[in-house]
């Protein structure tokens, strides 16, 4: 009865990785996935991480029920804290729920069910471009999605006045999708004055905010700065979502660890938010894992873990900023035409380098260098040894 079915393509980044793992040549070079790689090109588990494991592995009280349909109760607590600020209003007077979710993407795709189902709006406006799994999760959450113009090709930076045009533009109350930090594909973020220009058209329209925050720590190696542009938000009083992932910053990539938050009004509001999300998820998946959710929760509870955390993550954004300078330098020394400043400008874990999708494909193929054929590279999969290489490749495409 599947006979007629068509062979599906690989995603267009985690079929990056199925191709380099086919690559027999031993100076292949995977910049496809975000994810972190060591100086050694290893995936790197967090010594918290091994640390919180170990707490969890002694505690025999420790036991594998189900846990709530919301998740891990003090997991989403501490989340919220983490993302909003201990101070924030919204904890403070009890208006936001929070839910453990499967990561960054399950918590969109829950945020994007709930708000189909109980928001009197369906649009949501997502930034052109963007990460390409965005479209599918709210198209296939029941909105309708539509694009805001947000990068200038032309000087690899931020389209600031056609953002303004399109959100001022858009629909009263439709859901704008903001990257909190570390924009993805581009590495290019608003600066903060221009984030208070984007909230006020935002609030001053009714415009819903769902902010996307997987990069938390990892752009500026400050937990707090990178947050800022979502406790703005929150500040005025105003309700938005918020979905959180654990992947990058805590490494906990294949624990599927996130949370969606919910921030309203009132407190008798968010009550009643919850009980509705618990009807989206219960018959999703039931309820989410516990282990990733414990690790969290030890980290983040414990002040001395939570402090060497905090090193280790920005021992992560310093590597790949380092990254950065040695792909310009290297560039430079080649004497590569082109301005590719922005390499050192944008943040986060990608360079939206400009090449384009025959460049790319001639890199994999004469270089076996991997990476999104938008031209995207994940610097945290580059390393001292592998610039040199990387550095060939670019000046070569160019140059050819
Ligand atoms: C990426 O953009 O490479 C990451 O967010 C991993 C993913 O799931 O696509």
């Amino acid at each position: 009865v599947f006979a007629h079915l068509v062979q599906a393509p690989e995603d267009p980044i985690l079929g990056v990785t199925v191709a380099y793992n086919k690559d027999p040549s031993p100076i292949k070079l995977n910049l496809g996935v975000g994810a972190y790689r060591t100086e050694e090109g290893k995936p790197l588990v967090l010594n918290v991480v091994r640390k919180a494991e170990q707490q969890l592995i002694n505690d025999k009280s420790r036991i594998k029920e189900y846990l709530p349909i919301a998740g891990l109760v003090e997991f989403n607590k501490l989340s919220a804290k983490l993302i909003l600020g201990a101070d924030s209003p919204a904890i403070r007077e009890n208006r936001i729920t929070t839910v453990e979710c499967l990561s960054g993407t399950g918590s969109l795709r829950v945020g994007g069910e709930f708000l189909a189902k109980h928001y009197h709006q369906k649009t949501i406006y997502i930034t052109q471009p963007t990460w390409g799994n965005h479209p599918k999760i709210f198209t296939l959450a029941g909105l309708t999605v539509k694009t805001y113009r947000y990068y200038d090709p032309s000087t690899r930076g931020l389209n600031f006045q056609g953002l303004m045009e399109d959100l001022g533009a858009a629909p009263p109350g439709a859901i704008v999708l903001l990257h909190a930090c570390a924009h993805n594909p581009t590495g290019v973020d608003p600066t903060i004055q221009q984030w208070e220009q984007i909230r006020q058209l935002m609030r001053s329209k009714g415009l819903m905010p769902f902010f996307d925050s997987a990069y938390q720590g990892f752009a500026s190696g400050s937990l707090d700065t990178d947050a800022k542009p979502i406790r703005m938000f929150v500040a005025d009083g105003g309700e938005c979502l918020v979905a959180q992932s654990y992947a990058k910053n805590m490494g906990l990539y294949g624990e599927r660890v996130g949370a969606l938050s919910i921030v309203c009004k009132s407190a008798d509001v968010a009550g009643k938010v919850e009980s509705q999300l618990k009807l989206v998820i219960r018959p999703m998946y039931s309820s989410p894992p516990i282990h990733g959710a414990s690790i969290v929760a030890v980290i983040l509870r414990d002040r001395n873990l939570f402090n060497e955390w905090t090193l280790e993550l920005k021992a992560m954004a310093d590597r790949i900023i380092s990254m950065r300078k040695q792909l310009f330098e290297a560039l430079r020394s080649r004497g590569t035409p082109g301005d590719w400043s922005h390499i050192i400008k944008q943040i986060g874990m990608f360079t939206f380098t400009g090449l384009n999708p025959a460049q790319v494909s001639f890199m994999t193929k004469e270089y076996h260098i991997y990476m999104t054929s938008d031209g995207r590279i994940s610097m945290a999969g580059l390393s001292s040894k592998t610039v040199p290489h990387l550095a060939d490749a670019i000046h070569a495409v160019v140059t050819k």
